[in-house]
């Protein structure tokens, strides 16, 4: 069994309609990405799995869907105004700009820049001789901060325009609607806002196909508490990941918990859990102890008390929040290499297999009448009333073995095949995606089958 490459997964993803380039038909624009409908699907099949994992089962859990731009203040209350940059220079010579940790990281994948202040980063790359990966060249401004918000501008004229910016993680709308979840769902500490949505960022360096782009989808989970329940609730969230992760499909080997030594502005603790993608390993979620700073700033610069009033002990104060933050795109990208695989079979041909979970797999029946005309009508009877149940596709075209491939290819967990005996005894074959093996059941039979292999 083989794995792909970052190069055979781009070209996979076009190929069947999981991943386009955004505006292609333009020659794109650099690190933008469009869904095609497997993708699509593939990415509301990963929002259901976390909704039915943070909303669903868990009391005191409530979803959300704010706006992406907001009030300018929010961005200058939460810090992202002055503090969400980026350290990075120019090369003076060919004007290209780099990430500075991302070029000391080029040059020596040992060094950990977290523990790195700019001084000490420019002290690096001056001692040795760390050269431009565009010119070869070692000549480099000083270090800049760079504010990774997209801004745009807002009003009826010249003189009105205001600057607004695209919000660069969505919790702050989790923040800003505390008190009205709180007031409206009649709810108690320790309770979640979760909201699943976009997030803008002007990286400089975006790599990796779509692990690093500058629009993307969060799915991010705020749990309030009463501060001293804090430290608990962070220990809970890492765990919580980790199951979360099982869950969708994604293997232990593959996943690691990460501590952040450098803490972002609004953290008192932080760990990432990574995942094993071809160039390395990279984070695809975040818990982060964020104290009471978020709800404090908000307090501080809207005038509007952000206190909780604890019935129990008759105190009032500002919770602390856990957040544990979900990057869609990169699970995407992790649950595909994750199920990926060129398979070696017994006649020595090879096959390309999605071996995706059931839950996550964009279509999970194919419908395949043997000979078209003379299977079409009761193919299509057996189509729609699945349809009902799953996402279910048809396909007449080309030999069965070619028709098994491609949906192989595609990730679907059952091929339900239409033939002479289904005319005579009302029985379809149905061929397993993994072990290509085949059962005969009675079409009557067929749902439930389906359902109790897939655990639906
Ligand atoms: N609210 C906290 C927050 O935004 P983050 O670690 O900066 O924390 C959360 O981002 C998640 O969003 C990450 O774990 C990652 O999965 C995803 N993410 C962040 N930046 C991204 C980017 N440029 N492209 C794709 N996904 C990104």
């Amino acid at each position: 069994m083989r794995k792909v490459s970052m190069e055979e997964m781009a070209a996979y993803c076009n190929r069947y309609g999981f991943i386009f380039q955004g505006s292609e038909i333009y020659g794109g624009l650099a690190n933008t990405w469009d869904y095609g409908p497997l993708g699509t699907r593939l990415k509301n099949n990963i929002k259901d799995a976390w909704r039915y994992f943070f909303i669903q089962i868990r009391e005191n859990s409530y979803e959300l869907d704010s706006d992406i731009l907001m009030n300018p203040t929010v961005w200058k209350a939460s810090g992202h105004i002055d503090s969400f940059t980026d350290p990075l220079l120019d090369c003076k010579e060919c004007k290209t700009r780099h990430r500075a940790d991302n070029l000391i990281n080029d040059f020596d994948a040992t060094i950990n820049t977290d523990t790195l202040s700019e001084e000490q980063m420019v002290n690096f790359i001056i001692a040795k001789k760390v050269p431009c990966p565009k010119c070869g060249k070692s000549n480099f401004t000083d270090i800049r901060k760079f504010n990774l918000m997209f801004a745009t501008q807002r009003g009826t004229t010249q003189e009105t325009l205001s600057t607004i910016y695209l919000r660069p993680e969505n919790a702050q709308g989790e923040y800003v609607n505390f008190l009205n979840v709180l007031r409206t769902m009649r709810t108690k500490l320790p309770f979640s806002i979760g909201q699943i949505g976009k997030a803008f960022r002007n990286e400089i360096t975006p790599r990796n196909f779509t692990f690093r782009t500058i629009e993307f989808e969060q799915m991010e989970y705020q749990t309030f508490c009463k501060k001293g329940n804090d430290e608990d609730l962070y220990d809970y969230f890492k765990d919580y990941g980790m199951k979360f992760f099982e869950y969708i499909g994604l293997s232990k080997e593959c996943l690691k918990f990460k501590d952040h030594e450098k803490l972002a502005h609004y953290a008192k603790a932080a760990c990432d859990i990574e995942y094993l993608f071809p160039f390395g390993w990279g984070e695809i979620n975040g818990t982060h102890n964020r104290t009471d700073f978020d709800l404090r700033m908000h307090q501080e610069f809207s005038g509007k008390s952000m206190e909780y009033f604890d019935t129990e002990t008759n105190e009032k104060y500002i919770p602390y929040v856990i957040e544990s933050t979900y990057g869609v795109d990169r699970l995407v990208l992790a649950i595909l290499f994750e199920s990926l695989v060129e398979e070696e079979l017994e006649s020595r041909d090879t096959r390309l297999v999605l071996k995706i979970n059931p839950l996550l797999a964009p279509i999970k029946v194919n419908i395949l009448p043997l000979i078209k005309k003379r299977h079409t009508e009761m193919a299509k009877k057996v189509y729609s009333e699945l349809q009902k149940y799953f996402m279910v596709s048809y396909d007449d075209a080309n030999n069965i073995g070619k028709r098994y491939r491609r949906g192989d290819a595609i990730g679907i967990p059952y091929s339900v095949t239409i033939d002479d005996t289904t005319l005579k005894n009302n029985t379809v074959t149905v061929r397993d995606r993994d072990t290509m093996q085949q059962v005969v059941v009675p079409v009557d039979e067929l749902k439930s089958y389906l359902s109790d292999s897939m655990s639906f």
